[in-house]
């Protein structure tokens, strides 16, 4: 079987930060629809097999039942994993995400999350937020902390408190249309040796169906997708958590893992999906 690549979860000032999967698993919009619920199962199962161990959920997704859905998948491999789950904004004071954890681990049926994540910034001060991390943090419910969707100014800020040094990764939206964070954010995390997460990196699925890079995938004797894919996991701080209900998508964004660019394809997928030039505002999904 393929090896999995990692990225190092460096989180300053943490001693010798551990390992994680540079490619994950996502679980958006599952646990939505009943009829899916079998073969979401499956597919998170198969992921976890093939080597896919970090998965991302949110108290969000399907109102909690993506992470009940989750607790399905991967009972009797808790182990195994690495899981990565989120507090919601309107939560995130400081009693709201210690209670919002606390319902997060009920639902995932486990006595701690490896990574919390703020889903994006709310109206609480960030202070706030990392109070509670740093509860959860002394009482074991959560391993590493880190947030999500926050721009560079976002990131700064946080950074000014002490404890912003062991933020452990921003998971933001990230994929070949979608590269506004390389001009500034992405650098600036990288000087930080904070990974990134890229979420949405087959951009929904529709990257799946782009002309031009179907064009370029034929080439590699790939499909779009695993091109999208594998510009990602080419990068060293940059971890890929596709979202993937069949499982032939699973076998592909697995084997995704064995597609290496070469300098050619890189300029021809920058002239397709050009670097930005300039600062723009942190989309998101
Ligand atoms: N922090 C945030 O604010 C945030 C926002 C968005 C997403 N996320 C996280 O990131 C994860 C991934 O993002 P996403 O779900 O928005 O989008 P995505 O992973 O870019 O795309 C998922 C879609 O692509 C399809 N797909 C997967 N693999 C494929 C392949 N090899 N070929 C063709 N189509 C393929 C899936 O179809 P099937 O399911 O039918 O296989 C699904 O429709 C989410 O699930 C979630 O965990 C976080």
């Amino acid at each position: 079987m393929t090896a999995m690549t990692t990225v190092r979860l460096h989180a300053n000032g943490l001693s010798g930060g551990e390992t994680v999967p540079r490619l994950g698993q996502g679980t958006w919009q599952m646990a939505e629809k009943p009829a899916l619920r079998k073969a979401e199962i499956a597919a998170l199962r198969l992921g976890i097999e093939l080597g896919m161990t970090l998965i991302d959920t949110a108290e969000m997704y399907a109102s909690g039942g993506a992470e009940e859905l989750t607790a399905e998948a991967i009972a009797g491999r808790r182990d195994d994993l690495f899981l990565v789950s989120k507090v919601l904004p309107s939560n995130s004071s400081r009693k709201g995400t210690v209670t919002a954890c606390e319902r997060s681990l009920r639902r995932l049926r486990t006595d701690r999350i490896d990574l919390y994540l703020l889903h994006w910034r709310g109206s609480p001060p960030l202070s706030e937020t990392l109070d509670a991390f740093e509860e959860l943090q002394h009482a074991g419910k959560i391993r590493y902390w880190g947030v999500s969707n926050l721009d560079v100014n976002d990131m700064q800020e946080l950074a000014q408190d002490p404890r912003g040094k062991t933020c452990t990764t921003n998971q933001v939206l990230y994929n070949l249309t979608r590269r506004g964070i390389e001009f500034d954010l992405l650098p600036w995390q990288r000087k930080q040796q904070q990974p990134i997460m890229a979420y949405s990196p087959i951009e929904q699925g529709r990257l799946a169906g782009h002309k031009g890079l179907r064009e370029i995938a034929q080439r590699l004797n790939a499909t779009p997708a695993q091109v999208a894919l594998a510009w990602l996991l080419r990068q060293d701080n940059v971890i890929s958590i596709p979202k993937a209900t069949a499982e032939q998508h699973v076998r592909e964004n697995h084997a995704a893992l064995t597609l290496k660019l070469g300098a050619d394809d890189l300029a021809a997928l920058d002239r397709l999906f050009p670097p930005p030039k300039h600062a723009q505002p942190l989309e998101m999904i």
